[in-house]
């Protein structure tokens, strides 16, 4: 198995991570990879907010956190990493769920590739739908009709990896 189906196979979610700050360059070159996603008719609808303020990223975990009344008040909806990348996308291109979802993709693996944890968290649709995420668009300046797809929390582990789930029977079909 050569390396990059290697990382494909083995990348897992990660569910508790450690405090310390991920290297400057592996988050660039996680974030990187996420913009060298293919897209549909190469328009790049999505776009990739990186939070490592902590303070921030604690306030976008308590908002997505708010979104199922459920949870308690001190669930982490990010499992305590401390970088997020939210990925949202232009509505207007009819790709936008699919586009913003290879991106989120393609940063999972670029994390397994760099010894790094990840995992996609979602709501950020409720989240960016809402005052919260629109007032964080308006103060980065980002205009325009953008809907959130996912976070991708990123970090170091705190454990190892769990095994994988067996893959389903019939997954696949062949026609040959
Ligand atoms: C669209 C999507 C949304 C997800 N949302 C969450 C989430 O909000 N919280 C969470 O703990 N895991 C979330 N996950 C992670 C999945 O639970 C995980 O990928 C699945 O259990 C398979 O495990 P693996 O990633 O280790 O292969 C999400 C995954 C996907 C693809």
């Amino acid at each position: 198995m050569n390396d990059t189906l290697k990382v494909l196979e083995t990348r897992r979610s990660c569910r508790s991570f450690k405090p310390d700050m991920v290297k400057e360059e592996d988050i660039q070159a996680v974030i990187k990879a996420g913009t060298y996603a293919a897209t549909g008719r190469g328009l790049q609808s999505p776009i990739i907010i990186a939070v490592t303020n902590k303070e921030k990223r604690d306030e976008i975990s308590r908002a997505n956190r708010s979104i199922n009344p459920a949870w308690a008040e001190d669930f982490d909806p990010f499992y305590g990493a401390p970088v997020i990348l939210i990925v949202l996308a232009d509505r207007n291109v009819p790709t936008y769920l699919y586009d913003g979802s290879l991106v989120l993709g393609n940063m999972m693996n670029a994390a397994e590739s760099l010894g790094l944890g990840s995992i996609w968290i979602h709501r950020a649709k409720e989240e960016f739908d809402s005052d919260f995420g629109k007032q964080i668009l308006k103060e980065l300046g980002i205009e325009g009709d953008y809907e959130g797809i996912g976070h991708c929390a990123l970090g170091y582990a705190a454990e190892p990896a769990k095994a994988p789930a067996p893959r389903k029977e019939n997954y696949v079909y062949y026609i040959k």
